[in-house]
């Protein structure tokens, strides 16, 4: 079988995840060179890993350039990191007017507070980043490519973790609103309410866009190994807690069964595995990839991969 449905005009959104080293950057990439021939497409790389970079054999970085060798591709990366220094910079004296207000620490203790991490900030900033990108709607598609499972976990329950925080730091500017209003008689909104109302509305979009199985479609992908197998189970069944849509899965690295010994004993471990995911996800469109002799390095192995995955 071979990857369906992304040519769909309404779709957007696509983004690939699983265990270490399984094949995401590869599939991720070639996924974009596939769409390329018919849509404008930008290829979004979450991994501070810089393997989009490494496997193109192109220097990807912060801003968006295009993919050498193609028409359509262009890519860029998209680091928590980055874009959570600015969002400090930007807000420390709307989150430090939060703490002062509604909490009794003092100025050293504030500083220390505003050094720590929010939760899901992080991944939501990241998340703001690729929504705009859409909303700005520069390109037909956004392939994402994902650092492995525990981050895109972390990506993907981001925007509840975040609206947790958001609802603690909302009931804490309640109780100073409470007490402003019973000395002076009124209040009116600040900055601080402001930013807080301006993250619940970027943890809606990106929550409302995750959602829509029209515009966005996860895409695991496994090898048939056992501790790859149960990540994908972890990780589809959060994406069923977040609403996310998914309905194919690529099996990466599958032997042949023909060929030297080691090949068809690599595939005989391989068979309770294949068989186990059939079973598993007998009811999602499977596509299997084999194993190549070459590593999946430059756009002339990407090609191939595309070839495979797309048919
Ligand atoms: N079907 C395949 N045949 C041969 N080599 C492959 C195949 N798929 C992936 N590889 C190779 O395996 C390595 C890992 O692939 P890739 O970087 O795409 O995985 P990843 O899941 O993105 O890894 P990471 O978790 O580190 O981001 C790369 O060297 C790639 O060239
Ligand atoms: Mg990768």
């Amino acid at each position: 079988m071979a990857l369906a449905g992304l040519e769909n005009n309404d779709l957007k959104l696509i983004i690939f995840g699983g265990k270490g080293g399984v094949g995401k950057t590869s599939c991720a990439i070639a996924t974009a060179l596939a769409l390329s021939e018919n849509f404008k497409t930008l290829l979004i790389s979450t991994d501070p890993a810089h393997s989009v970079s490494d496997c193109l054999e192109q220097k990807i970085g912060y801003h968006v350039v295009k993919v050498d060798g193609t028409t359509n591709i262009s890519a860029i990366e998209v680091v928590a990191d980055e874009a959570i220094a600015g969002f400090i910079i930007e807000h420390h004296a709307e989150l430090k007017k939060l703490l002062e207000t509604s909490t009794n620490l003092d100025n050293e203790d504030i500083e220390e507070m505003l050094t720590l991490s929010i939760p899901g900030i992080d991944e939501v900033m990241s998340f703001k980043t690729i929504i705009d990108f859409i909303e700005e709607g520069q390109y037909d598609k956004y392939v994402v490519d994902t650092a492995p499972t525990g981050h895109a976990l972390r990506l993907i329950s981001s925007p509840k973790l975040l609206d947790e925080w958001i609802k603690v730091a909302a009931r804490m500017r309640w109780k100073y609103r409470y007490m402003i209003t019973s000395f002076s008689g009124s209040y009116h909104q600040d900055e601080v309410d402001a930013l807080l109302l301006s993250l619940k509305r970027t943890v809606k979009r990106i929550e409302t866009i995750l959602q829509d199985s029209t515009r966005c479609e996860f895409i695991p992908v496994c090898i048939p190994e056992s501790m790859a197998i149960l990540e994908t189970g972890r990780l589809l069944a959060e994406l069923g807690t977040s609403g996310i849509f998914s309905k194919q899965i690529i099996v990466n690295n599958v032997m042949a069964s023909d060929g030297c010994d080691f090949c068809k004993s690599r595939k005989a471990g391989q068979l309770p595995y294949l068989q186990e995911l059939h079973d598993k996800y007998s009811k999602f469109n499977s596509v299997e990839v084999p194993m190549f002799a070459e590593e999946i390095k430059g756009l002339k192995a990407l090609h191939k991969l595309k070839m495979v995955l797309f048919g």
